[in-house]
């Protein structure tokens, strides 16, 4: 990537965690003729907002097993982690999945930019309502990829996933990832908090879980666009 393009690519993202939040419905996502669920970014507004604090700590701890580390979820270690873990990386950009009434629903997001290969990691995705909008989750990843592959113009979209999480593979599969490799993982427990770390050569129990990379590139995207508009 040239040096203007990573420029580009870092100004957007800085710019929508500080200023989008005044827009309202940031991204609308359509689904067919009607207008189902939106996009609004994470933005620096969110840190002093208890109520955006309280469902992101609610939904991690909802969603646990689904991630690496698995530790006692505080709102104040919330408030701290969206700060310094999100708000504050330049290559990092979370997104709420809306309603069509404005509902936070869930959230997804963006990670780890190559500048170099023009490829990123789909982050955290997380549905924190069930039975709201079904099909939100897709749609909600769907327009990221949009964003991703049309305004910030990058080659790959890369994701990480437990290879037991069937239902979130599954979202992943629809959206046209595949697999790329797997990882053997093992479970280490330190002071309360659970982590799964990759198993090196020297493991020798069984394996209870990989963690699996899925692949998007962008020419895989445009056709799966091509033929969801034409079917
Ligand atoms: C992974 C996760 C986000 C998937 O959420 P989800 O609710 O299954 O996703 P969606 O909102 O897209 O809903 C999918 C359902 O809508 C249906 N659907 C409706 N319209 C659809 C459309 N246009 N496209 C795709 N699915 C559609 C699907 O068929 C599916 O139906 P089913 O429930 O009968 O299988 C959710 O399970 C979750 O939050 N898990 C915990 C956190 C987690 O594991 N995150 C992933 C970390 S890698």
């Amino acid at each position: 990537m040239d040096s203007e393009h990573q420029q580009f690519v870092l100004e957007t993202i800085r710019n929508v965690k500080i200023a989008a939040a005044h827009s309202g419905n940031w991204f609308a996502i359509f689904d067919r003729d009607e207008c189902m669920a939106s996009l609004d970014p994470v933005t620096w507004q969110d840190v002093d907002d208890p109520d955006s604090i309280e469902r992101l700590a609610r939904w991690r701890e909802a969603a646990q097993n689904s991630f690496p580390a698995i530790f006692p979820v505080t709102l104040e270690g919330t408030r701290r982690w969206l700060i310094k873990q999100v708000l504050e990386l330049p290559d990092r950009l979370l997104f709420w999945v809306k309603s069509s009434e404005g509902e936070k629903i869930g959230h997804a997001g963006i990670y780890r930019i190559d500048f170099e290969e023009e490829s990123l990691e789909l982050d955290n995705v997380v549905r924190g309502m069930p039975r709201v909008m079904r099909g939100a989750m897709y749609s909600g990843v769907q327009a990221i990829l949009s964003w991703v592959f049309g305004t910030l113009r990058m080659n790959d979209v890369f994701l990480r996933v437990f290879s037991d999480n069937e239902r979130a593979i599954q979202l992943y599969e629809h959206c046209g990832f595949t697999e790329t490799m797997r990882m053997p993982m093992r479970r280490v427990e330190e002071d309360g908090v659970v982590r799964w770390i990759e198993a090196d050569g020297g493991y020798r129990k069984p394996i209870e879980r990989y963690f699996v990379t899925m692949h998007l590139p962008r020419a895989t995207w445009q056709t799966e666009c091509t033929d969801e508009l034409v079917a």
